[in-house]
């Protein structure tokens, strides 16, 4: 029979890689409490229509890499329906945002999720079809200040921060303004034109946009393509007096605050609900893949689903593509923190018969708070030390001697020494 493997752009997690995970996910956790941002869990199948009206028809998403099924009926009652694993997640949170009524709260929403989102692209490094993205939503109704430009530079603080206590170095972060809807409406009728001549000579995707939705041009990776883009005339230009404001109180709170950031005129990003601020935080190390992870404001999203006016903005970190940065940075500054944890004691039973009492003491000294890791009491004493040398920092033999006597034996691998322990004292001896 043929063996059965990870279908091709997924992959198994393994340790000690997901110790690395869990100190991001811990990391991340613990600078969103600090922001005052509370998880959120939304599922992970949605109804396609969700996608198709809030990421937009013409992404590349939702045109080319959802996966997507018909989820027929199972009863006469019921209907069947177009289901979609989800591709991203800022769609499922303004969705459950609008279901459970969290605007009239009046308050802000500051949600955050960890979670796996599912692409059908091509894979490559650092691109995966399920992939892991740790992203959060600020948004609420207009009185609460959801659509003050502080909110913006709190949410791209934030991720310095969080970027820098998880010791990424050498990030860039790229800023643009994308306006307002009126503003990109305009300045796709601007672009309209502009690529008239020219689409042409542009790839097949780049003449259906330029028709359809040509701000969409500006994500073309074609090579050939690109000194055309370049010709394009820049949304920057095309900004009202609102969105310019906007656009630069965001950036005075970035420069007060000591933020640094790149200014970049193309960054239009690949999904339909944008409007003004839109980021990305790039890294080097990363190669053709170079986005840590992006974001931006939504002001219209909420409306294009059916619900009320929640302007919001949010971003999501590429979680797969920082584990990979940071493996790179370590390669030449180890991280401690992220060391898989020391197993204190391997308990050896001697004889089966001894194997009942090892799993008693296991679980006194684990719910001490030691790790303990329990060997067999079938192997011989020599693969017993064999065993304890690769996983612990010392042996606990563990015979009918010992258990008679409470004195066990311990020895300790770095320095080699052998010693008799009471019960009573082996507690404190091991943590030590
Ligand atoms: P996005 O730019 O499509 O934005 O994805 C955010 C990040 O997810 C990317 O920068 C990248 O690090 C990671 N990512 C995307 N696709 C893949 C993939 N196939 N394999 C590995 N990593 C990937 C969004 O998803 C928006 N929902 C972000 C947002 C939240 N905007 C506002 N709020």
């Amino acid at each position: 029979m043929a063996t059965l493997k990870a279908v091709r752009g997924t992959r198994d997690l393994l340790p000690p890689e997901t110790v690395l995970w869990n100190h991001i996910e811990a990391t991340a956790r613990s600078v969103f409490a600090r922001y005052n941002f509370g998880e959120i869990r939304t599922p992970i199948f949605e109804d396609t229509s969700l996608f198709a009206r809030g990421v937009g028809e013409e992404t590349d998403i939702v045109s080319k890499e959802m996966y997507t099924w018909e989820d027929r009926a199972r009863a006469q009652s019921e209907k069947s329906q177009m289901l979609t694993l989800r591709p991203e997640n800022t769609a499922g949170v303004v969705r459950a945002y609008i279901e459970h009524k969290l605007g009239e709260t009046g308050q802000l929403q500051k949600l955050y999720y960890i979670g796996p989102q599912f692409r059908r692209e091509r894979p490559q490094k650092g691109r995966y079809r399920q992939f892991w993205q740790i992203g959060a939503e600020a948004i609420g109704p207009q009185s609460a200040g959801s659509e003050s430009p502080l909110r913006d530079a709190e949410v791209l603080e934030m991720l310095a921060t969080m970027l820098d206590e998880l010791g990424i170095t050498g990030w860039t972060l790229e800023l643009n303004s994308v306006g307002s809807a009126a503003d990109r409406a305009r300045y796709n009728e601007v672009l309209r034109a502009a690529l008239e001549p020219v689409a042409p000579k542009m790839c097949v995707d780049c003449q259906r946009r330029a028709v359809t939705n040509p701000l969409r041009v500006l994500d073309c990776k074609v090579p050939e393509d690109q000194p055309i883009i370049e010709t394009l005339p820049r949304i920057a230009d095309c900004l009202d007096e609102d969105s310019r404001a906007h656009f630069a109180a965001v950036r005075a709170a970035l420069d007060c605050a000591g933020v640094p950031y790149h200014l970049n005129p193309r960054l239009v990003r690949g999904l339909d609900y944008y409007t003004r601020t839109t980021f990305e935080f790039t890294h080097g190390g990363l190669g053709a893949q170079n986005a840590l992870l992006g974001g931006g404001r939504y002001d219209g999203l909420s409306e294009a689903i059916g619900g009320p006016k929640a302007p919001g903005i949010g971003f999501a970190i590429g979680l797969d593509r920082l584990v990979l940065t940071l493996q790179t940075q370590s390669a030449t500054t180890p991280d401690q923190k992220a060391a898989p944890p020391q197993v204190d004691a391997y308990i050896a039973p001697l004889g089966e018969n001894m194997n009942a009492p090892a799993l008693a003491l296991a679980r006194e000294l684990r719910r001490d708070g030691l790790t303990v890791e329990l060997g067999d009491g079938s192997f011989r004493l020599k693969k017993s030390f064999e065993a304890a040398d690769k996983t612990a920092r010392r042996i606990v033999i563990l015979g009918e001697d010992e258990l008679q006597s409470g004195i066990l034996t311990v020895k300790d691998f770095a320095s080699g020494v052998q010693v008799k322990v009471a019960r009573a004292e082996l507690v404190e001896m091991l943590g030590k």
